[in-house]
Formats: structure tokens, C-alpha cells, sequence
């Protein structure tokens, strides 16, 4: 969850760290810190809060020196402070380490090294590292921190300087992510690649237990047995703009806005010239197709509710039972994954723990891997068999946006693909789908062309303290993506219902004012929806229908409408959630809230 930042060159360090770390504080933010290399000796600065407490301070009085490591912390062990805060560093302040990840055999490694007569300062699981590097180097610090790894247990990116090698920079992966840079005479280490991209374009993606050593200007990378890993530089051609927020209040918005052109690229990434899908790259043929006998979709948080209308679809276009689950609930059940499964992993990041846990194990169980991810190069994306890229560009802002939007129509495409190749659908259809998937964007732009609209309704609820969001069948999952917006920027207690439910016990919740957002895009629902907006609003509840435009009857039962432009039940989603992330945006926003950056939250989760 936490961001490092590492180079050694002949620039000052301190500012490309610091520019680095800028743009992995979506990872985590609630202290931040660097240890530069003076020639001398290590300079340590490490604060609580944002990453400008650290900028603000280097601005006064700078650290000079070629080589140096930097961290933005989101805290597991200990809570945010100045002492918990990265780098870590032995008793004589002659080590620094930063770390990504968990070690998961710290308290047994602290409390041998306490009884060995060393004192912590911190509560953090890394200060182990720091001191074990201090137990074992003996001149070489390559030595040291081999024989570190070899106590450690857990998930671990971490990132080292020695005062006594002023030339040189020691990174270690496992299980966290992260790569390296290589540049004119200089290198780095990151945990993204945005960090490195005012820097370099040509990066490492290393492997598990993959060690890189930095001395003066070579870069050498070395397995777990210490033989040396001949890796490949790949030049990434993002462009550095997508990164930035580019004149918009937040990330959220820009990325809010970009999901047109997010959609309109993963759909032509993949449609030939006779608009066609086209999965070459994917072994999804009638013959394999076949020989599976279960599709499990697997992801956490807004990847999950992705999965849930790529189920619906699949279920309906392939005519087979599909299972959806949360990752963190996968890999601990029964989940019956054997070598006929195909498991279908989304992941913005590529990067999350548990998705890449249940990979993993799913892999040794013998089935065959699916990613549905956005970041080239990520973990799960080197790991799966087969990659559907969502081409949405980066996502920077914590609320997931284009990446949702995005991780549908890919699992559309991947559904309306195999349903073709199984028989079960015809070309007709086919093309109709697909000729209505490419009409999403300008609907999409339709919605956020009417924004101020939302407008009015974010000042109804922005002193509010719960808001429910209600829908029936694949409405009810995205009620349910509606409410994570809401609650994770915004701080307002937000919970999706199943319309259906209402009655078995929630409805007690509605009281006078109550705000209930209740999503009735699908005909077939229609009105058993209405029915139950009438059933919340009879009990004093403040009512925000989001429907198509032709569904005038809405009116009649809501405080306020949302209409979103006519569209297929199964696509219809796509669009309605749109309005739903503009009013968290503008809620949170209205409430002086940090949209981008909310509190306890990082935007990869890559521990348990
Ligand atoms: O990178 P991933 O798609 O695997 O991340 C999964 C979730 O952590 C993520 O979607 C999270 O729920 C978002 N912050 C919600 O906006």
C-alpha cells in the first residue's frame, strides 16, 4: 500500500524523490520520509501527514547527496507518526531501509533481536529489517541484506542505503510491487511507474524475490540463489499528461470525465475493421471453451461490482452458471477451483493482495488465468495466462472511476466473444451488442454534460449521515458501487439494498429525510421499482430516482430525477453509475473533503 522511491546518479536525489512520491500518494499518505546518502552519512527526515509536510521542509533546508530512498506510508504496524514513519534505520543510523508490504514473522524476529540487546524505536514490522541489516553486514552490503531476506517472512518491496556506500542503492522485491529505472548514468527504484516517468521511460519489471543492485552507474538484477536475472527494459509509452490532473479540481473528476475516451479505447483495442472482437491473444476457443466447467469471476471492492454485471452478462449471453466472489472470501472457502475452471481475475491495479493470492493458488489448483486489469506489466497481469487490458489509462484518484466503467464493457467483450464462439448467441446479436457498446460514450458524455443537475441533489444530502441506495437485479449492483463512492469520499454512512429486501427488515432504517437513491434502469424491473421508491417515500424518505428518460413515471414517486439517455437493460449500468460518482464527487467536495486522497484509504491494497 505504500509508496517507495529510490535513485542513484549524479542529480540531488532529495527533489526526485520527492517528485516520485508525489505521484504515488494515492498508495498511501498518512506520513511520509527519505534518507539520502550525504557522503558523509545518512540523512533521515520523516514526517506525520501529507507528502508536503516533507516538501515543505526539504524546501527550507535541503538534503544534498547523489543517493537516497523515499516512502509514503499508509500505516499497518503502529499508528501515523513521526517515529513509525519510513525510512527506518539501525542504532547507529548508518542503514535506512523503506518498506512496502507486511513482514508476518516481525513480533518473533523483534523480540530475538530485542533479547540480542537492540532497541526499537518504532512500532513498525520494518524496523526488524533495518536492525537485522545491522546484525549481518559486515562490509558488503549486498551480503547483508541477502542473508536479511533469509529471515523474513511476509510480503515485502524495500528499498536500502548505507551511509559507508555513497554509490550505492540495494532493492528487494516480494510479493509488493515494484520496478526499476533506468536512465543516463543513473537509476531507480519505484513502486509505479508514474513516479519515474519525468524521469526515465525505460523500466525493469522484476520478479518475485528478485534483488536489484544499484552501484554507481550499473544496474544489476539477481535472483533468490544470488545468480544474476538477465531482464528486459521495456519502454513504456504512457503519456506523461494522463498522469496529471490536467486543469481539473481532482483526479476524480479528470478521470470521471475521461471515461468516454476510457471506453471508446478498450473497445477499439480490441474490434477489427469488420468490428469484430478479436482475442487472438486469448485462449478462449469453442474447443477450450468446451472443456471447462466452471467460470468463477474473482476481485475486490469496485472490481467486484464489475464482476457482478460481467456475471449477469456471461450468465445470459453464454447460457452457463457463473460464479462471482469477493477475493478475501475466495481464497479462504471451499471454493471447488480445479483444472477445469477458468478463473477470470479483475484488478485495476493488478496489484491487489488477495486477487494475486487467489491467482496464485488457483494456478496450482490447475486452472487456467484470465486477468481483466489496467496496469501493463502489474503483477497479475505477468502471472495470468491471459490478459484482457482495459486500456483506461491511469487511475490515480482512490475512487475508482474509469476503471469500473471500463472493467465492464472488457467483460462484456470477453462474454459476448465466447458466447459467439459456444453457439449461443447469433451474429445479430453479436453486432447489435457491440454497435450499442460504442454508443456508450457519447451517453456517457451526455450525463456529464448535464452535471449541474446533480448539483442541487449533492446540497440536499451533503449534511446528511446515512443515504441508502436501492435497485433490483443488476441495479442492485450497481446500488451497491453507488454506495462505495459515496461512503469512501465522502464519510457519509452509504449501504445498497436490494430493493426486494426492503421489507424483510431494512425499511426500519427510513425515517423523514432519509436520502434513498433508487436506480430503476431495467425494464423488466420497472415497476416493482417504483413500488418500492412509493414504499420508502410513504415513511418520509427523500428520494433521488436515476432512470431513462422515457421512464416519466418516476416522477411521481421521487423528490428528484436523475435521467440518464435510453439504453440496453444489460448496458444501461454502464451509464447510470455515472451520475452517481459525480454526486460522491460533489457531496465530498461540498464537505471540504480530500476527494482523491480519503482518509484510511490507499489506492492499491497490496497487504491482507
Ligand atoms: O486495483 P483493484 O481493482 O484490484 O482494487 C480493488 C479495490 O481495492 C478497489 O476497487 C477499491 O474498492 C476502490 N477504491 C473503490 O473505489
Amino acid at each position: 500500500m505504500c509508496g517507495i522511491v529510490g535513485y542513484l546518479g549524479s542529480k540531488n536525489a532529495a527533489g526526485i524523490i520527492v517528485d516520485g512520491l508525489a505521484k504515488l500518494e494515492y498508495r498511501g499518505y498518512d506520513s511520509a520520509g527519505i534518507a539520502v546518502n550525504t557522503g558523509t552519512e545518512l540523512e533521515i527526515r520523516k514526517f506525520k501527514g501529507r507528502l508536503a509536510v516533507l516538501a515543505d521542509d526539504l524546501e527550507k533546508n535541503n538534503i544534498i547527496g547523489n543517493v537516497g530512498i523515499g516512502h509514503t506510508r499508509w500505516a499497518t504496524h503502529g499508528e501515523p507518526s513521526d517515529v513509525n514513519s519510513h525510512p527506518h534505520f539501525n542504532k547507529d543510523k548508518t542503514l535506512a531501509v523503506v518498506h512496502n508490504g507486511i513482514i508476518e514473522n516481525y513480533l518473533e524476529l523483534r523480540e530475538q533481536l530485542e533479547s540480542e540487546g537492540i532497541e526499537f524505536k518504532s512500532k513498525t514490522d520494518t524496523e526488524v529489517v533495518a536492525h537485522l541489516l545491522d546484525k549481518y553486514y559486515e562490509g558488503n552490503l549486498l551480503d547483508a541484506v541477502y542473508k536479511t531476506i533469509g529471515d523474513l517472512k511476509g510480503a515485502y518491496a524495500l528499498g536500502i542505503v548505507s551511509a559507508e556506500h555513497n554509490d550505492e542503492l540495494i532493492a528487494v522485491r516480494k510479493d509488493s510491487p515494484l520496478i526499476a529505472g533506468v536512465g543516463e548514468g543513473e537509476a531507480f527504484i519505484a513502486s509505479d511507474i508514474p513516479a519515474l516517468l519525468k524521469y526515465t521511460r525505460d523500466v525493469i519489471y522484476l520478479d518475485n524475490d528478485e534483488v536489484v543492485h544499484i552501484k554507481g552507474g550499473n544496474l544489476k538484477v539477481y535472483d533468490s540463489q544470488r545468480n544474476p536475472v538477465d531482464k528486459k527494459i521495456n519502454h513504456v509509452d504512457w503519456d506523461v499528461e494522463a498522469a496529471e490532473k490536467g486543469g481539473y479540481s481532482c483526479f476524480m473528476e479528470k478521470e470521471i470525465f475521461e471515461q468516454p475516451e476510457g471506453i471508446k479505447s478498450t473497445l477499439e483495442r480490441r474490434l477489427n475493421e469488420e468490428g469484430r472482437i478479436v482475442l487472438d491473444d486469448i485462449n478462449l476457443d469453442k474447443e477450450y471453451l468446451e472443456s471447462v466447467n466452471k467460470i468463477y469471476i474473482v476481485a475486490c471492492g469496485t472490481a467486484y461490482n464489475a464482476g457482478v454485471l460481467g456475471k449477469t452478462a456471461m450468465q445470459r449471453m453464454m447460457g452457463i452458471p457463473v460464479t462471482v466472489d469477493i477475493a478475501s472470501e475466495f481464497r479462504y472457502n471451499e471454493n471447488f477451483v480445479d483444472d477445469k475452471s477458468l478463473v477470470i481475475l479483475v484488478s485495476q491495479s493488478g496489484e491487489t493482495a488477495d486477487t494475486l493470492a487467489v491467482l496464485r493458488d488457483s494456478k496450482e489448483k490447475g486452472a487456467r488465468i484470465l486477468a481483466v486489469t489496467n496496469v501493463v506489466g502489474s503483477s497479475i497481469a505477468r502471472e495470468a495466462d491471459d490478459v484482457f487490458y482495459t486500456w483506461a489509462g491511469p487511475e490515480i484518484a482512490v475512487a475508482s472511476t474509469k476503471a469500473y466503467t471500463t472493467q465492464i464493457v472488457s467483460l462484456y467483450m470477453i462474454a459476448l466473444n465466447c458466447a459467439l464462439e459456444m453457439g449461443n448467441i447469433d451474429d445479430k446479436y453479436y453486432f447489435d451488442m457491440i454497435e450499442k457498446m460504442k454508443e456508450i460514450p457519447a451517453k456517457i458524455q451526455e450525463v456529464i454534460n448535464n452535471k449541474d443537475s446533480i448539483e442541487h441533489i449533492a446540497d440536499d444530502i451533503v449534511k446528511k449521515e446515512h443515504a441508502f441506495f436501492l435497485g433490483r437485479g443488476i441495479d442492485y449492483s450497481l446500488a451497491m458501487e453507488g454506495s462505495l463512492k459515496l461512503k469512501e469520499i465522502s464519510y457519509i454512512h452509504a449501504e445498497a439494498f436490494a430493493a426486494g429486501e426492503l421489507k424483510h427488515g431494512t425499511i426500519a432504517l427510513i425515517e423523514e429525510g432519509t436520502p434513498v437513491i433508487s436506480i430503476a434502469t431495467q425494464q423488466s424491473m420497472f415497476d416493482k421499482m417504483v413500488s418500492n421508491m412509493e414504499e420508502v417515500r410513504a415513511r418520509g424518505a427523500y428520494v433521488v430516482a436515476i432512470s431513462q428518460s422515457h421512464n416519466k413515471e418516476v416522477e411521481k414517486v421521487s423528490n428528484k430525477v436523475i435521467y440518464i439517455p435510453d439504453s440496453e437493460d444489460l448496458l444501461s449500468p454502464i451509464i447510470a453509475v455515472v451520475p452517481m460518482q459525480l454526486l460522491a464527487l460533489m457531496v465530498s467536495t461540498k464537505r471540504g473533503l480530500d476527494v482523491d486522497k480519503p482518509r484510511n484509504l490507499a489506492k492499491s491494497v497490496t497487504v491482507e
